[in-house]
């Protein structure tokens, strides 16, 4: 329904490839004079440009109270800038989003999944409604990037993303090391038991730990950009620019560099370049690309949400991508990076030794991703990465192919009779890859962040902590939880596990599995356990199950009533009523 407005002329009125396929409806003739006069009024400087110049949508995911997206409306400018000198004509717009880091833990964070959905409709429906030749999308934050994916997906015109850019490194003085905002989340487990203290070696060890947290939560984001680790939004920025739907070097180039704004300049030409040669977002979004994303995500040790995410953006674009995929890529390919949540280093320390473009060309070399997709610039990703140089040799970010961190990746596709539709767990190895312990229920999150703050959770026997009725239908919106799991981190609870139908944080570390799916508000299995049932969770043999017969669980599900639903109005009423699960990314248009 969407192909009847484009028009099937190659050639302009002007002689020259038609680049306006879309909105030549509008200005060509004078069938739609009031949308003239109003193109008119907006800037359109004269007739010449009203009849053959593509109309290329600037949306940005701005907003003034996030490190991620505040500086995301200057991108929008200097891209504006960029095609308006190149003869096209620039209109920018905004969607909404949210801050994961500021909703985390608290009940905002039901409104953050959905927010990508909103992102993704706003996106089609403004590039449709106006009749857009092509589209240049600047998200920042987490949900930002799959949602800019799939609205280009939906609307499928000319299209490219420019990532907002990681953040720089902070740096504590209490603390004397560099820090983040996960450093500020982990410091609240050892805050909550006293333990939060400035490093003995000889410095300054006056501070109370009410100073240490002052200075941490000052000091952790000190300018622009999203958050620093290999989190979700590096994560996705990450795996978008595999995909070929940004510019090489987009994911790895902070918020704040020079580069960043050479970016927008540089996305102007190629945009060009896509609407010259037809380059739309479906014929980059295939099983091949996804196949790049998945590689380099395990590569780098990206975040769990990028399953939901890659599974809603492949809904989107009619690509056949399950969950068996998923494990497919983490078996094959070894966990290479060195980078936070799980290790020291940051995006802005990669992008010092050349950056994701790098790590590209050295996974080309080896045969593990597919350099032949096309790209953006209408290159292949191989050749975009050609004269990239290589990482260097005393580098000690990536580690080597024949020495990682892990021969597989981190992220593992657990199923048994706890999630028999399967279940996202995160196993980086030094946790163990097996853990066994008695399960603990809490339905919501709120209720384990409670009992830890009252230190309920003792060390000792091992404890399978589950948080239920956090799935997409019954959060709703599958809310991303990181306070309790840094909690346990910053406390060093060793003896648990976490076991959620919502979702991690990027930031999250530790054995956690989440994704649980049929989730608690369906009957799941996870909404029949009970506490002191034995949970087994192993890496080895993808499972992860309940020491409960088959009989039992019947009769407890007999016995289960639907939760009443808490919301019934509003945004978070329709996306429950809406929404898919999570094995079919959470998205809410397919029916
Ligand atoms: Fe935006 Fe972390 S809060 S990327």
């Amino acid at each position: 329904y969407l192909d009847f407005v484009r028009s099937d002329e190659t050639t302009g009125i002007d002689g020259k490839p038609m680049l306006n396929r879309y909105s030549t409806h509008l200005t060509r003739e004078h069938d739609f004079p009031g949308a003239q006069a109003m193109l008119y009024g907006a800037g359109v400087p004269d007739s010449q440009t009203m009849k053959t110049a593509p109309h290329v949508g600037v949306a940005s995911v701005w907003w003034e109270g996030n490190p991620c997206n505040m500086h995301l409306l200057d991108l929008g400018k200097e891209v504006k800038k960029a095609l308006t000198a190149r003869g096209m004509l620039a209109w920018q717009y905004n969607t909404v989003g949210v801050s994961d880091a500021i909703t985390m833990g608290n009940q905002g964070m039901r409104f953050s999944l959905q927010t990508r959905e909103i992102i993704a409709d706003s996106v089609e429906s403004v590039t449709c409604a106006q009749a857009h030749d092509a589209n240049i999308t600047i998200p920042g934050c987490d949900k930002n990037m799959p949602g800019c994916i799939m609205g280009m997906a939906r609307h499928n015109r000319p299209s490219l993303m420019i990532y907002g850019g990681t953040i720089d490194k902070g740096y504590s003085k209490t603390l004397r090391k560099n820090v983040n905002v996960a450093t500020c989340y982990e410091a609240f487990g050892a805050y909550t038991f006293n333990t939060l203290k400035q490093p003995d070696d000889g410095g300054d060890t006056s501070k109370t730990k009410d100073e240490i947290m002052e200075d941490l939560e000052r000091h952790a984001c000190p300018g622009a950009g999203a958050c620093g680790g290999m989190y979700t939004a590096n994560t996705m920025a990450t795996a978008i620019e595999t995909m070929g739907l940004s510019l090489p070097g987009s994911s790895s180039t902070p918020a704040t560099s020079p580069a960043k704004m050479r970016e927008c300049a540089k996305a102007a030409d190629a945009i060009k370049v896509c609407l010259e040669k037809d380059i739309t977002p479906k014929q980059l979004l295939t099983k091949a690309s996804f196949e790049n994303a998945l590689v380099i995500t395990m590569a780098l040790g990206g975040s769990t949400n990028a399953v939901l995410h890659f599974l809603a953006m492949a809904v989107t674009a009619g690509v056949d991508l399950t969950l068996d995929d998923f494990q497919r890529v983490s078996d094959k390919i070894p966990f290479m990076a060195d980078l936070a949540p799980s290790g020291k280093y940051l995006m802005a320390d990669l992008y010092e030794i050349g950056g994701v473009p790098s790590v590209q060309k050295l996974l080309i070399a080896a045969g593990l991703l597919d350099g032949s997709i096309p790209t953006v610039t209408g290159k292949t990703l191989a050749e975009n990465v050609a004269s990239w140089p290589s990482l260097p040799s005393d580098q000690v970010i990536i580690k080597s192919l024949d020495n990682p961190i892990k021969s597989s990746g981190h992220i593992q596709i657990l199923k048994g009779n706890f999630a028999p539709a399967g279940a996202v767990a995160k196993i980086t190895g030094k946790e163990g890859l097996r853990f066994s312990g008695k399960a603990r229920c809490f339905d919501k999150e709120v209720q384990l962040n409670e009992a830890l703050n009252r230190g309920e959770i003792p060390r000792g026997e091992n404890l399978v902590l589950i948080v239920r009725y956090e799935g997409p239908k019954g959060g709703p919106g599958m809310p991303e939880q990181l306070k309790a799991s840094a909690a346990i981190m910053g406390a060093k609870l060793t003896n648990v596990a976490l076991v959620t139908d919502g979702r991690y944080s990027g930031a999250s570390h530790g054995f956690i599995v989440g994704h649980v799916c049929p989730e608690a508000a369906v009957g799941g299995p996870i909404a029949l356990v009970k506490d002191g049932d034995e949970v087994t969770i192993d890496a080895e043999t993808n499972t992860i199950s309940v020491d409960v017969s088959e009989e039992e669980m019947e009769k407890r599900k007999n016995a289960w009533t639907p939760p009443r639903m808490v919301v019934t109005r509003g945004v978070l009423a329709k996306y429950a009523a809406l929404v898919s699960d999570a094995t079919h990314g959470a998205v809410t248009d397919l029916f």
